[in-house]
């Protein structure tokens, strides 16, 4: 799941790089973006396809909220709003009845950005309280290449 902070970081290189090694190890990995992820239609979409990831593994929401639940793990990476589960949850949001991506469901969320910070439409978002969710904060370049990294030392047996 990717959004606004993965343009701001240009992280889309070193998740590329990641999203290649993983499925060359045989791992089933996709991209869920939000039709209103980024600052612009379609600005996720441009990125990830500059970077080299394939058009078929980018799937649009409504073509991926059904797999949450068979998923072992969600990687939330510089978005907020778009997967904030008070849009279903809480009527009085502000954000109440917006369609997101059901992140949460899925077995194990990373959640990664610098802060406990609000996205766009300034609204807490509890996701980052659940007992399934764990915060990697920083700068979304500097964590994705870091993961990378590890994915790289793993699968050379370092
Ligand atoms: P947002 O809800 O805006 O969340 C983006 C998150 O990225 C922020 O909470 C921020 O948290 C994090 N971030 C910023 N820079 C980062 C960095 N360098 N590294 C890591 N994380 C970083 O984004 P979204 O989920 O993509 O949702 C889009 C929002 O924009 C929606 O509310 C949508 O309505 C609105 N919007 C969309 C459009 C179009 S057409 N797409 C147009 C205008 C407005 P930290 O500060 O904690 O890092």
């Amino acid at each position: 799941m990717a959004g606004y902070g993965l343009c701001v970081a240009k992280a889309q290189y070193p998740i590329a790089e990641m999203i290649d090694l993983l499925r060359k190890k045989g791992k089933n990995v996709r991209f869920g973006i939000h039709p209103v992820a980024g600052r612009m239609p379609g600005q996720l979409n441009v990125l990830l396809a500059e970077a080299g990831v394939p058009y078929d593994l980018v799937l649009e929401m409504d073509e991926i909220n059904e797999d949450f639940p068979d998923t072992d793990l969600t990687l939330v990476i510089g978005a907020n709003d778009t997967v904030n589960s008070a849009a279903e949850d809480d009527p009085n949001s502000i954000i109440a009845g917006m369609p997101v991506l059901r992140v949460w469901n899925s077995a194990n969320v990373i959640v990664m950005k610098r802060s406990l910070g609000v996205g766009y439409a300034a609204v807490d978002n509890p996701i980052f309280y659940k007992e399934n969710t764990n915060m990697l904060l920083g700068d979304a370049k500097k964590t994705c290449d870091a993961l990378l990294s590890k994915c790289q030392d793993h699968y050379s047996g370092h």
